[in-house]
């Protein structure tokens, strides 16, 4: 089992990837941080509890990251989640017995990784804020992360912007000093592929009916939806951050190419971009394996298979 860690705002799509990796033997959950994004740090880190409650786990440490970006002062929190970042349903989830761990989420990232044996896999699926700051307080740790699997970044444009996917924009420079600037072995799951896995209004009533813990799940649905109705006219909803949780937990479920990239950290209108150079000529200092491909139905039904089959 490969000993897994996700750096997380939940976020409706943050909890059915926390579901899938409690759901996947291949993985040991070893720890979860939080990370302001979706909603503040309070919620997220409340919300990352209840989940782990509903799912179970209230064995994996819960520890608490950054409130706000690097540089900027204050974050810019998603509309798209509700107003508790679950829909306005993180109520119907079991209240934790428990809270946070007495850890800071870089302190929980260093402490786990130094005593792991093997290879730690992270997926980062929320601004880029704790990664870059445990990679630049703590770079002794770096051989001991096997792989980043990143949720984020748009290459065709942005969902927050034209240009910029959410997580990244949320952090630009913390993005730019993960993605571009350090040299750990990363894969990127980038918003272009996470919405050709969209998942259905129906195919969530389906999960719904396979268990208590799957339906309170698909109960935290509405509002995210709701958004997708709206902006793009869909009877259904991208599951970002499952499709990075997918790929760690089955490497290769995605197919990667490699592209030099950077970050627009700029205060112009193209802040938080991801620069993917798809030039053939193009060579950077930096390349970055970027999923843009993946057998779409193989995809969703193995996300309906692990999630279909949680106890409860
Ligand atoms: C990313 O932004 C958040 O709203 C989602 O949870 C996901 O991590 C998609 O752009
Ligand atoms: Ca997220």
């Amino acid at each position: 089992m490969t000993p897994l860690i996700i750096d997380t705002d939940p976020g409706v799509d943050d909890a059915l990837a926390l579901a899938l990796a409690v759901a996947s033997p291949e993985v040991e959950l070893i720890g979860v941080t939080t990370v302001f994004g979706n909603v503040s740090l309070e919620n997220t880190t409340r919300n990352a509890l209840r989940l782990l409650a509903l799912l179970g786990r209230d064995d994996v440490p819960v520890a608490v990251g950054a409130a706000r970006p690097l540089v900027h002062p204050h974050p810019h929190l998603s509309s798209a989640h509700g107003s508790d970042g679950l829909s306005g349903y993180a109520h119907t989830l079991p209240e934790p017995t428990r809270g946070p761990d007495a850890r800071d989420a870089v302190t929980l990232l260093r402490e786990l990784l130094e005593q792991a044996d093997r290879p730690v896999t992270i997926v980062p699926i929320g601004p880029l804020t704790n990664i870059a700051l445990l990679l630049a307080a703590h770079p002794h740790v770096k051989p001991k992360i096997g792989r980043l699997v990143v949720m984020g970044g748009g290459v065709e444009g942005g969902n927050i912007t034209a240009s910029a996917e959410f997580n990244v924009w949320s952090d630009p420079e913390a993005a730019r000093r993960v993605l571009v600037e350090e040299d750990v072995p990363t894969t990127l799951v980038p918003m272009d592929l996470t919405r050709r896995c969209a998942v259905s209004a129906q195919w969530l009533a389906d999960l719904a009916k396979t268990s208590p813990t799957a339906a309170a799940l698909v109960g935290l649905t509405p509002d995210y939806l709701e958004t997708y109705r709206r902006f793009l006219g869909w009877d259904g909803m991208a599951v970002h951050d499952a499709i990075a949780v997918a790929e760690a937990v089955r490497p290769g479920i995605v197919r990667t190419t490699a592209f030099p990239v950077d970050v627009d950290c700029s205060f112009g209108p193209g802040r938080g971009a991801l620069l993917v150079d798809r030039r053939l000529e193009a060579a950077g200092p930096k390349t970055l394996d970027i999923a843009l491909d993946a057998d779409l139905d193989g995809m969703r039904a193995f996300l309906f298979d692990r999630l279909g089959a949680l106890g409860g």
